[in-house]
């Protein structure tokens, strides 16, 4: 094979009358009056090579060459003819006169080329993944995970952490989602489960005085794939011992600092901090987006007092009124301000609430004529001016309106365009509580793990106000997308006995299930916390795309297929048998 001296994104003019030999893929082929254009192809770029009759040879096979083909070319670097450079292209001052071909697999027609790859259906494009990774744009997001991973080791290693994989067939984590199951064939009737993240065996290198944990691990979650979340996912999993939450969190935040740096050349400033609670009342989400403003009001106090039934009923029953102002929503039509009505209904809003401020200054459409004498109290406590729409979440509870105005204001925001690209915000959201209520199940229900600690200030009300135990837990947001969560952790066995009782995990079913880990807090457990990034979400950010299989490079489709190898699929009855498992149609 002919010896390779450069990649199809390297030749500029310094290389011309210089002679060199590339390898790639045909990415397109012209003849013009019988000299012959290649585009090639590889993970570098694309270099324009040329093929005159007078090289008869190299000629020949050059009208040979079809989309796809793979080849070895040498030739002599010229620049291009007056008028025929491409300034869009690196390369593209200079061609390569092609004197020797070696074509070194040719391709069957391809079901696509890579460059259409934008107009072929996701599905085809997964089926035949290894051509649509041929695409620049793909190869530029492996380049950038890879990069990822790279200045994460990099930074980690300077810190003084060790890499430590943990094990992929264990027992099952508990992080909320349903495990993946793997049956035993040397224990017959018994699973190992998938891990659901390594929480457990990070918290356990602790006790075993590994003191800084880093693992760039797959983590196996039963649920339905979304546009940010695959069944199987990656995260950047640290774990450090003798740490504050502020430790581990000026740690991660220099991570992403460095990571920002290194791909983007964007400089990320100090992370700004909110409560829990404050994401919450002004933003309706623990994630907010903070590149836009219509923020959540609350307006009980300035609505109450009139006749209006919708207000009155939840006000008198404890619950609350929440508004938005639109700054200039008095120009949405009838027809969209109902589209929202519908659109919040999901969340389970009633309906939806709204009036205008007309060019008087005074209410109009909606509910107005309802709470006209309410008016000045209204437009004070919402600042809204003249053309704003003013939109209210009304519900006796609290999580309703805020879900819905939560929703409502990125749904606007959306409709609206105001995201605008290349802004990036940051947040750190802190002080969650430790359990929820789960008012269906009539059960408390983590909002992290059960590994979470509880501020040491709120030790003493565990049980007695268990509803205001606040923990020192973090969350990092961008731009409204949860990249990383985290927290210190319980190390005292007692404190994860109390937490466990109050989560329904009576001492036997604790010891049966986390009998090791409540071991190895007894026996010498320092004080330790960590996070975990997704790394497929840091990566979506990076390269600015809403897609996560755009950024793995063997995704899961909506219902969980590998379309490329058909995973799953049926295995044999000698396999089953093995496994002694047994498989139950049901009827369709
Ligand atoms: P958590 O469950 O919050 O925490 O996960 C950490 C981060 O992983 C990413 N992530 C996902 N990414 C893609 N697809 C998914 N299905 C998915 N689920 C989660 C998110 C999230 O912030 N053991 C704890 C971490 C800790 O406490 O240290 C954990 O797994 O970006």
């Amino acid at each position: 094979m002919l010896k390779r001296t450069h990649t199809c994104g390297q030749l500029r003019e310094d290389h011309i009358d210089t002679q060199a030999t590339l390898a790639g893929w045909v990415n397109n082929y012209r003849d013009h009056g019988g000299v012959i254009f290649i585009d090639l192809r590889d993970r570098d770029g694309l270099t324009q090579v040329v093929f005159h009759p007078e090289n008869a040879d190299a000629h020949t096979m050059a009208d040979k060459l079809r989309h796809e083909d793979v080849l070895a070319v040498r030739g002599s670097v010229v620049a291009r003819q007056e008028g025929m450079a491409n300034p869009k292209l690196p390369t593209g001052q200079i061609e390569l006169d092609g004197v020797e071909v070696q074509i070194l697999k040719k391709s069957e027609t391809p079901p696509f080329n890579p460059e259409e790859a934008a107009k072929v259906g996701e599905d085809r494009r997964l089926q035949y993944r290894y051509i649509d990774l041929r695409r620049p744009a793909m190869q530029d997001i492996l380049r950038t995970r890879h990069r990822v991973t790279k200045v994460v080791r990099d930074y980690c290693d300077e810190q003084g952490f060790y890499e430590v994989e943990t094990p992929f067939l264990c027992r099952s984590t508990p992080e909320g989602a349903r495990d993946f199951l793997v049956p035993s064939r040397l224990q017959e009737g018994a699973f190992y489960a998938l891990p659901q993240s390594p929480q457990l065996f990070k918290q356990i290198l602790m006790a075993a005085g590994c003191e800084k944990y880093l693992q760039i691990v797959r983590c196996f979650r039963d649920e339905d794939p979304r546009a940010d979340r695959q069944a199987e996912f990656t995260q950047i999993d640290l774990e450090m011992s003798f740490v504050t939450r502020d430790d581990v969190m000026d740690l991660c935040e220099g991570m992403v600092r460095r990571i920002w740096k290194d791909v983007l050349d964007v400089e990320v400033p100090p992370v700004r901090r909110m409560t829990y609670a404050e994401a919450m009342d002004k933003y309706g989400i623990d994630r907010p987006d903070l590149r836009f403003g219509l923020e959540l009001i609350n307006v009980t106090e300035a609505v109450s007092g009139t006749e209006f039934k919708v207000f009155n009923s939840v006000i008198e029953a404890g619950g609350m009124v929440k508004a938005i102002r639109v700054p200039g929503g008095a120009k949405l039509t009838r027809k969209q301000t109902d589209g929202y009505a519908e659109f919040v209904k999901q969340f389970g809003a009633g309906g939806l609430p709204i009036t205008k401020i007309a060019a008087d200054g005074q209410l109009e459409t909606g509910i107005a004529k309802f709470i006209q004498p309410v008016a000045a109290k209204l437009i004070e406590a919402t600042g809204a001016e003249e053309g704003d729409l003013i939109c209210f979440g009304v519900d006796p509870r609290k999580e309703v309106v805020e879900r819905v105005l939560g929703e409502l204001r990125l749904k606007l925001a959306e409709d609206m365009d105001l995201i605008k690209p290349g802004q990036w915000e940051w947040v750190w959201i802190v002080d969650f509580p430790m359990l929820d209520w789960d008012e269906e199940a009539k059960r408390w229900n983590s909002l992290h793990h059960p590994f979470t600690a509880p501020k040491a200030e709120d030790m003493d009300k565990i049980e007695s106000d268990t509803a205001n135990v606040l923990t020192d837990a973090y969350d990092l947001v961008l731009n409204g997308s949860e990249v990383g969560g985290g927290s210190i952790r319980i190390h005292q066995p007692e404190i994860q006995q109390r937490v466990f009782k109050l989560l329904g995990i009576d001492a036997k079913e604790a010891k049966a299930k986390f009998g090791f880990l409540l071991d190895a807090l007894k026996f010498g457990a320092p004080p330790h916390g960590g996070l975990a990034f997704g790394l497929d979400r840091l990566v979506m950010h990076l390269c600015d795309t809403t897609n996560i299989r755009d950024v793995i490079a063997f995704p899961k489709t909506q219902n969980g297929a590998d379309l490329m190898t058909e995973a799953p699929s049926e295995v044999d009855q000698k396999q089953l048998d093995e496994l002694r498992l047994r498989i139950v149609q049901t009827q369709k």
